[in-house]
């Protein structure tokens, strides 16, 4: 008795694929397909009925097929604030999976010694000068990429500041600046990238905070500015292109060279909570590098967030359901009075 033939026609995946071709006499049959997985089932064939399509009653086995790795070879990434600390450490990742990583930042002399040392390392990053508050200065940077390297997989909007001030001190242009930098100039480049990466079915990456999924003292224009931008993430996922896998990171504390001096200056006259990595919270600091390759990662399983300590989410589900609970958790992560 001859083999029926495998058929694809209802999916065509490497690894449905390679199960078919294991399984000679069944059918594939795609029972429901999502950004991140493909649920099949194999279905017995009754070749001699001349059966081609499946039938409920023969279905042998249902089962997940994951889809390939990314493969970031000359895919090309823009990283915005790319000459420093996360930014920088996300240009360097993504390069040394080779990756072409465009880093864009204002500062030239910056920028041209951050590429020179990635460089050193074999790895394909070049620059482009642009402010990312300024929408002629980002279709600008836009158009340079696509002109150098014709095009752009993998936007990161990772520009983004913090502030230390008390909430009764904080003015409205406190709110205001924070709002340009860690929110509108998100707007800003995603707008100008989007129509690229609908283009490429590429990935546009927002960088958030725990603070865009809570409240935290000494912070509120930073919170509240990152809240507004876990808004318009979520947003993006349900009305921007569907092509595109946006992606929204939170990271705690970030580790660095100037972590809890950074902040000295404008946190002189608040409690010393405030001065420090993430004003206080009990997290150890996050080393970038971490947070570069669980960005890949996401990219790669095409998820909706990270959120880094994963654990801190517990707290955030609680938040929801008993806001008073949540605001206990809070004083026991930061140890804060308030
Ligand atoms: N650090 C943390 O502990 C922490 C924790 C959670 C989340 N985050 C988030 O992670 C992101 C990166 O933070 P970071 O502390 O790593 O940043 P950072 O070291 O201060 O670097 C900021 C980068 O953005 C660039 N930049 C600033 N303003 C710009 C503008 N108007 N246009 C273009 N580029 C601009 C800077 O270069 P130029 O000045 O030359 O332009 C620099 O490359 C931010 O979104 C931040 O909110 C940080």
């Amino acid at each position: 008795m001859q083999k029926p033939p495998v058929s694809f026609d209802s999916i065509d995946t490497p690894a449905a694929r390679r199960l078919a071709a294991i399984k000679k006499n069944m059918l594939i049959d795609k029972l429901y397909q999502s950004p991140s997985q493909t649920r099949v089932r194999l279905v017995r064939v009754q070749s001699d009925a001349g059966e081609t399509r499946p039938q409920k009653t023969n279905v042998v086995k249902t089962t997940v097929v994951k889809p390939a790795k990314a493969n970031w070879t000359d895919k090309v990434a823009v990283v915005t604030g790319g000459s420093s600390g996360l930014g920088r450490a996300i240009a360097s990742h993504f390069a040394s999976q080779g990756a072409r990583v465009v880093c864009l930042a204002r500062d030239e002399n910056k920028l041209a010694a951050t590429v020179e040392e990635l460089n050193q390392s074999g790895d394909a990053v070049s620059a482009v000068v642009a402010d990312v508050t300024q929408d002629a200065s980002v279709a600008a940077a836009v158009a340079e990429v696509q002109r150098s390297h014709g095009q752009i997989d993998l936007w990161v909007n990772n520009v983004g500041r913090s502030l230390r001030i008390a909430l009764t001190q904080a003015q409205v242009s406190d709110y205001q600046q924070l709002m340009e930098i860690n929110f509108l100039s998100a707007v800003r480049c995603s707008l100008a990238a989007l129509p690229e990466l609908d283009r490429t079915s590429g990935h546009l990456v927002n960088i958030g905070s725990l603070a865009a999924k809570t409240g935290w003292p000494w912070v509120a224009p930073y919170a509240t500015s990152k809240h507004a931008l876990a808004a318009y993430h979520h947003q993006l996922r349900l009305e921007g292109p569907k092509s595109v896998h946006y992606l929204f990171v939170c990271p705690g504390p970030i580790r660095r060279a100037d972590a809890g001096v950074r902040y000295s200056a404008e946190a002189s006259k608040l409690p010393t909570q405030a001065t420090r990595p993430g004003a206080g919270v009990k997290l150890k600091g996050i080393p970038p590098e971490t947070i570069a390759a669980q960005i890949r990662v996401g990219c790669e399983k095409r998820k909706a967030d990270i959120v880094i300590p994963n654990k801190a989410r517990l707290a955030f589900a609680l938040a929801q359901l008993s806001p008073r609970l949540g605001d206990y958790l809070l004083k026991k992560f930061s140890g804060s009075k308030h």
